[in-house]
């Protein structure tokens, strides 16, 4: 039955491009064995949610593909570049592409938001001072966060404003392909949904693609093209929310069709 809802779901009806093509992927710690030969596409332009219960080895494949864990065997294929056939010069070059908010650990507590969205751009550019400003400005005000919390201390934000913090600086240096981890966990209801549509509001007018792990249903159903379902070491299943909720994989079924997303489905209604 899985298999056939895989087959169902695979890319070959969609024509865009695929900006990250991950292929018989293993990954392991020891003995432990967390993606076992795993294929996943990104395409151009589209939010794919990341689903999954908790400790299946999503974080593990999102440090993965961003280089920053080894995998045992497979291919990364990372906007056109083969991971493993790449120089140094060409690593930089695509590490620029990508931005990242990470799970845990969100910002520099000793820096300031105009320090923390500086970073990338000292890592990678060489840019006057005056210009990093004038360029944090305008990632703060692009995450909708006022001007004031340039000068302000990560222990000094809410929630909410640290994660937009989190993704002015991950929008540092204009790039292709984000990666969100759980952007919006710890944020009450308002506060997550205003945080997708400023996801969906970036990927209109900056023509970003964003792969987002995320425990929010709410997220999944109304900000995600595509959704990505990891279980049993692999993508188990693929999709659209509408073939998420006629999948009758178990866990996929009591996590779209349970309590909780039965009243989401018919707040939607
Ligand atoms: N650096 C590491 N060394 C050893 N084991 C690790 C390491 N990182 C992750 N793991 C293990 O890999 C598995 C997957 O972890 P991962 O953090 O990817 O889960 P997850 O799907 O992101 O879970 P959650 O939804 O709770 O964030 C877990 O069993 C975890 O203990
Ligand atoms: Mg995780």
């Amino acid at each position: 039955m899985v298999q056939a809802v895989i087959e169902k779901h695979t890319d070959a009806g969609d024509k865009r491009e695929a900006v990250l093509s991950v292929r018989d992927l293993t990954v392991g710690f020891g003995d432990h064995v967390v993606l076992d030969n795993l294929n996943l596409e990104v395409l151009r332009g589209e939010i794919l949610g990341f689903v999954g219960a908790s400790g299946t080895g999503k974080s593990v494949l999102m440090r993965t593909v961003l280089r920053l864990l080894p995998k045992r065997s497979g291919t990364i294929e990372i906007l056109g570049a083969d991971y493993d056939s790449m120089g140094e010069a060409e690593r930089i070059a695509l590490d620029m592409r990508l931005g990242v908010l990470f799970q845990h650990g969100a910002l520099f507590s000793a820096l300031t938001v105009r320090e923390n969205i500086q970073v990338p751009m000292r890592e990678y550019l060489d840019l006057p001072q005056d210009l990093m400003d004038e360029l944090a400005r305008l990632k703060i005000e692009l995450v909708g966060l006022a001007p004031e919390a340039a000068e302000k201390y990560p222990s000094e934000l809410s929630g909410g404003m640290i994660k937009r913090a989190a993704l002015a600086r991950a929008l540092a240096l204009d790039p292709d392909l984000v990666f969100l981890d759980e952007p919006t966990s710890g944020l009450d209801p308002i506060g997550a949904a205003e945080f997708d549509e400023l996801i969906a509001k970036l990927r209109d007018t900056l023509g970003l693609t964003v792969y987002m792990v995320t425990h929010d249903l709410d997220s999944l159903f109304s900000v995600c093209d595509r959704i990505a379902v990891l279980g049993k070491k692999r993508v188990l299943v693929k999709g659209t929310i509408e073939d998420m909720l006629a999948c009758d994989e178990p866990w996929v079924k009591s996590y779209f069709r349970g309590k909780r997303a039965r009243a989401i489905v018919r707040e939607q209604d």
